[in-house]
């Protein structure tokens, strides 16, 4: 299995000609690698152009559980099909605490995104005060337990898993490689235990938060996730060629 770098551009670039500029600085250097499988998670608007980079696969940061309607300002799978998004990321702490979104709304997403057959990419993760009133466990498994509500076994091996503490996320303080090998492990034994052991060591889980090329390494290797998503990081084009680089010789 391929190792992931997700990028996810949040709410950037500023304007379209920011976007296809960006796109042509790291065209010429992104190159196609048996190793890693990169997805590009631009604003909604940007994807027609992150499209044509032809090594990489595409996908939002988002999506809206219903299929079509009266839904101001939602956007549907049907629609990110129609632009050949594979992936979408769902739940990311972002709109759990800007948007309000719900571990029940969480849960629409990742069922109604396997119906549609785009890759749901499932971000949990403690806040800094859970981590320090030694919560992270109950979290994890309480958002992990409310996202996979009605999920069968057959449908878990299309999800995605990303271990992204929110203390970790746009501040420069990633969590250890021994920390990260703890939480995959325990994301493994929670998954396990609501489906089998064998799902989960088949689970793949990223870690995001904080990730550059200097700890991409260590993050796959020492702490064993399949993968990254990247946030700050993957909008700088010479730092984002560095880390598929080194993934990609990993
Ligand atoms: P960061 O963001 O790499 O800027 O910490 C990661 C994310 O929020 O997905």
């Amino acid at each position: 299995m391929k190792y992931l770098i997700v990028a996810n551009w949040k709410m950037n670039p500023q304007s379209f000609a920011k976007a296809e500029r960006f796109c042509d600085l790291i065209k010429k250097k992104l190159k196609k690698s048996r190793k890693a499988e990169i997805i590009i998670c631009p604003p909604y608007l940007y994807l027609p152009i992150v499209k044509q980079l032809r090594v990489i696969k595409t996908g939002a940061q988002n999506c809206f559980w219903e299929e079509q309607g009266a839904y101001t300002g939602e956007i549907s799978l049907a629609m990110l099909k129609d632009l050949k998004c594979k992936y979408a990321i769902i739940g990311h702490s972002e709109r759990r605490r800007f948007l309000n979104e719900t571990n029940q709304m969480i849960n629409k997403k990742i069922q109604t995104a396997l119906y549609a057959k785009i890759t749901p990419i499932l971000c949990v993760g403690e806040k800094q005060e859970e981590k320090q009133g030694n919560k992270t466990i109950a979290v994890l498994k309480s958002q992990l337990e409310s996202a996979l509500k009605g999920i069968s076994k057959k449908q878990i091996g299309n999800i995605i898993f990303a271990y992204e503490p929110v203390w970790a996320i746009g501040t420069g303080n990633a969590c250890s490689a021994d920390e990260g090998h703890v939480i995959r492990l325990l994301l493994q034994k929670i998954i396990a235990e609501k489906y089998s052991r064998q799902i989960a060591q088949k689970a793949r889980i990223l870690y995001g938060g904080s990730v550059n090329s200097s700890n991409v390494e260590e993050i796959i290797k020492q702490a064993g996730f399949q993968g990254v998503l990247i946030g700050k990081a993957s909008l700088i084009p010479k730092e984002f060629i560095k880390i598929t680089e080194k993934v990609a010789k990993l």
